[in-house]
């Protein structure tokens, strides 16, 4: 009776101070576009600003064609991730942008319109760079982003809809909790490339075939 009894104080004082986890806010949506062999154990992470030069030159030089090269292909799981820069006009936009391109797709198509929209802005940056966005207002740069990018990857997506989840605080959330858990992974910079969650700092210097010497042997 008396264990019974104390068993149940304890109880009743564990629901009371239950302890909820300390950390950043947990994603909700699915914000990494993946792609290769995305059963493979060895994942090559990268995570990038869709506004960022040098990750234009990472992924035509080395995502690109590392993606195609036979003995990588199938032994490696791609995970894009972004990574919203402070000092880049258009970058969180274009972040919250990637996280509803693709709704709305036919099943079992998310992923190829992410990975083309993606392509997309990194091959044709030119209109999202700081200058000229200069006389641009903040309201103003889902719409260009809508034309330059999604109606040419995800025209089933009508700019009125787009317009509208932009404009949604949720998104807005969602986008916020994406960079916090970029992050929470010691991200500081784009691009950044983890190797199975493991930071290889001078990634973004390392070339084509540096990479495929550094995968062959995982
Ligand atoms: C766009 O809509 C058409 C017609 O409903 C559909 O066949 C196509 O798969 C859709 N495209 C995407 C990317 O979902
Ligand atoms: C999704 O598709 C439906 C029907 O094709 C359309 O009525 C709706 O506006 C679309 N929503 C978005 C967010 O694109």
């Amino acid at each position: 009776m008396m264990r019974t009894t104390l068993l149940a104080v304890l109880l009743s004082l564990a629901i009371v101070n239950a302890i909820l986890p300390l950390s950043p806010p947990v994603p909700k949506y699915e914000h990494a576009v993946r792609f290769g062999n995305t059963k493979a154990k060895n994942v090559f992470e990268i995570y990038i600003a869709l506004s960022c030069p040098d990750c234009k030159a990472l992924w035509n030089d080395v995502v690109l064609k590392l993606i195609n090269v036979p003995s990588i292909k199938d032994k490696v799981a791609f995970e894009v991730r972004h990574f919203a820069l402070p000092y880049h006009t258009s970058s969180f936009e274009l972040n919250k942008a990637l996280l509803v391109v693709a709704k709305n797709v036919t099943e079992g198509k998310a992923e190829k319109v992410k990975f083309d929209f993606v392509k997309e802005v990194l091959l044709n940056q030119d209109p999202i760079y700081n200058e000229p966005l200069l006389d641009v207002t903040t309201r103003e740069i889902p719409s260009i982003i809508y034309d330059k990018y999604i109606s040419k990857v995800n025209p089933n997506l009508s700019k009125d809809d787009f317009l509208k989840m932009m404009s949604e605080r949720s998104l807005w959330e969602e986008a916020r909790a994406t960079f916090k858990y970029a992050t929470s992974r010691g991200v500081f910079g784009t691009p950044t490339i983890l190797i199975n969650g493991v930071p290889i700092y001078n990634s973004g210097y390392m070339g084509l075939m540096d990479w495929i010497e550094y995968l062959d042997k995982l």
